[in-house]
């Protein structure tokens, strides 16, 4: 080899050693820094103080998870959209029938005819149940269940079994047993440890209300394309109950969580609370299970009487998890955090927004990581779906208004009972699905064709019934009316 060309190599030989080293060590650089980085983002947390199922103040988990609590706190800001928000902390929000006049109708006799506001965020809870005027009526001890952190109270009671102390809150006045939450030092709004297991963090439930009523929906034969785990266990040896805890997959506890209080529910002084989920979920399904459903003294199931009519009614209460059940975005595995906790970058760790709220203010976060179009297309989506389910409802609520003018002029008519029934089992029927939609907090987004459907029905049972009355009119002709009134 000329002498020039082996000096030539050498030169490469040693600049390539050199290159090498540096690619070397910036490689090296590089995987320490992601892998401390992925060390931080993985990292539980760094325990500074010792957090317990009786740690019920979210202050003191703040000590261990500053950004989680910070932005939990938020939830005390004032937030606005057109169909969701509330007022903010200087005042009570708007009373429903403000902007509804018929509610104070539809519910007459009945404590929601006397104080029904919207919602407002998580740090509201438990102040806004003390001071609604609902509570001028006895309200029961269960009432709790949903609007403080109640586990250590129910372990109390039922000598460390949940289930049982929540059973025994349903006779206690409501107002005793938040005396007792109060000198246990536990009266706070929903809490770090209702939703996360203090010693390993996951998610879980711990609501006995919606441990019973996922059983009992699990038990049942109601399609479940939304939760694969509960057709996992149907199709396995059942030889143990279904248990969120242990069966429910990731994406579902991120609905579950949501599920213990955002739900259709019975809670007064005649049985203990009960989630209605024993054919399903959809609003049909627990019409049917409230129809069956009897009290203790084996009489029929309701929840009021209406003071014009006479009619026995259900009152429906927020079922969004059961809305959202019937949703496109459910059976895509999208969950309530997806869209109401959504994940935000803080340095290299993705933290969820603990600031639950309406995803419409956040829809950068809270939509466009799954649906790439604009921001205002995506509002004009929701807008679209939020005012026609709205028009429908104002349909419904007016057909179901003149049911009960129809059934007050029989009755002024000399119309009897025994005549009206057919009447009143279609004001019941009609009332259901006209208040489930209303009482509903998305305004038909959850599941819009599903929310379309019930309104549907609402209108034609309540035109139905409003036909049987009408046919009540000339004296006479009271038998063909009964027969006038189908069933859907
Ligand atoms: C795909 C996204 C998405 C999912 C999943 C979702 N929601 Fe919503 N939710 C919305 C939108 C959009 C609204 C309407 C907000 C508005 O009108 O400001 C809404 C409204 C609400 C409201 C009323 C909000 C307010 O500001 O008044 C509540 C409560 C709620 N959802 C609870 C739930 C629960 C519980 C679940 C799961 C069972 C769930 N949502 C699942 C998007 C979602
Ligand atoms: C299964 C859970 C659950 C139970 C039990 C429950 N609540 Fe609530 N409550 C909620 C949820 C969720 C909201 C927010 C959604 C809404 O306002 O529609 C709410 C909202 C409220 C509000 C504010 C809005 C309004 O309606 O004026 C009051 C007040 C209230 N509840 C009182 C009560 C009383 C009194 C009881 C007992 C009879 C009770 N709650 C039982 C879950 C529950
Ligand atoms: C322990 C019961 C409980 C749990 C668990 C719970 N909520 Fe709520 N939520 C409530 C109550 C009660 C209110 C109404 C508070 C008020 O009006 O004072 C409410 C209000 C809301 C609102 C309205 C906020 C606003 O700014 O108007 C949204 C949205 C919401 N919840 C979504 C969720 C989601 C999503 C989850 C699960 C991650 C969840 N909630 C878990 C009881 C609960
Ligand atoms: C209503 C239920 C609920 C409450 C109350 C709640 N969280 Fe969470 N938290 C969630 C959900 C849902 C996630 C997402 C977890 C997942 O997907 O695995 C989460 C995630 C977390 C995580 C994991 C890291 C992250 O941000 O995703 C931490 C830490 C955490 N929460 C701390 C807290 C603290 C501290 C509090 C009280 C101040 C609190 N949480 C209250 C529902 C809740
Ligand atoms: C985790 C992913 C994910 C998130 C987050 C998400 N979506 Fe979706 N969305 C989907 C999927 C999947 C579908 C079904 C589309 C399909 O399969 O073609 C869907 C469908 C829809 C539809 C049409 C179906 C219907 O119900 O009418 C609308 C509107 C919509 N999304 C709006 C929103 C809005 C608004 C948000 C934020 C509040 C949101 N989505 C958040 C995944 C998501």
């Amino acid at each position: 080899m000329p002498l020039a060309t082996e000096n030539r190599s050498r030169w490469i030989l040693l600049g390539l050693c050199i290159a090498v080293a540096v690619a070397t060590a910036l490689a090296t650089a590089l995987l320490l820094n992601v892998r401390e980085r992925q060390s931080e983002a993985k990292k539980p947390f760094v325990a500074l103080t010792q957090v317990t199922e009786d740690t019920t103040d979210p202050a003191t988990w703040g000590v261990n998870w500053p950004k989680e609590y910070d932005s939990y706190k938020r939830t005390a800001l004032q937030t606005k959209t057109t169909f969701g928000g509330h007022g903010g902390s200087e005042a009570l929000p708007q009373e429903k029938a403000e902007r509804d006049p018929w509610l104070t109708r539809i519910f007459a006799g009945y404590a929601f005819s006397i104080d029904y506001r919207d919602r407002r965020g998580h740090a509201y809870m438990l102040q806004d149940q003390e001071s609604t005027k609902r509570l001028t009526k006895p309200q029961s001890g269960s009432c709790l269940h949903c609007h403080a952190s109640i586990m250590p109270l129910y372990r109390k009671l039922g000598n460390g079994d949940a289930k049982a102390g929540m059973d025994a809150t349903y006779k206690m006045t409501y107002q005793e047993t938040h005396a007792q939450l109060n000198e246990m030092g536990h009266a706070h709004p929903v809490a770090c440890v209702d939703c996360h297991d203090p010693k390993t963090m996951q998610l879980r439930v711990t609501r006995p209300g919606f441990i019973d009523g996922i059983q009992k929906l699990a038990n049942s034969s109601a399609p479940v394309p939304q939760l694969p785990s509960v057709q996992q266990w149907r199709d396995g040896k059942r030889d143990r109950p279904y248990d969120p805890n242990v069966d429910g997959t990731r994406t579902e506890m991120r609905s579950y969580v949501c599920g213990q209080c955002h739900v259709e529910y019975y809670c007064s002084t005649k049985m203990p609370l009960t989630f209605p989920w024993g054919y399903g979920l959809r609003a049909r399904d627990e019409e049917k299970f409230w129809n069956e459903q009897k009290f203790p003294d084996g009489s029929a199931f309701y929840d009021f009487e209406h003071k014009e009519t006479g009619a026995k009614l259900l009152k429906a209460q927020h079922p969004e998890f059961e809305l959202w059940s019937q949703g496109v975005h459910a059976r895509s595995g999208v969950a309530c955090a997806d869209c109401h906790m959504p994940y935000m970058r803080d340095g290299a760790t993705k933290i969820s927004d603990h600031w639950v709220r309406s995803p419409l203010l956040n829809i950068n976060r809270a939509c466009q990581t799954c649906h790439h179009v604009e921001e205002s297309e995506i509002r004009a989506r929701v807008e679209t779906i939020q005012t026609r389910n709205h028009e429908l409802l104002e349909r419904a609520a007016v057909a179901v208004t003149d049911l009960l003018d129809a059934i007050n002029a029989a009755k002024a008519r000399g119309a009897t009972a025994e005549q009206l029934k057919p009447a009143l089992e279609l004001q019941r029927t009609a009332q259901w699905r006209l208040d489930y939609i209303a009482a509903e907090n998305s305004m038909g987004f959850h599941a819009p064709q599903e929310a379309a459907m019930v309104l549907g029905e609402s209108a034609d049972l309540a035109r139905q019934g409003q036909l049987a009355a009408l046919k009540l009119e000339t004296p006479g002709q009271g038998a063909s009316a009964k027969t006038a009134a189908t069933r859907p």
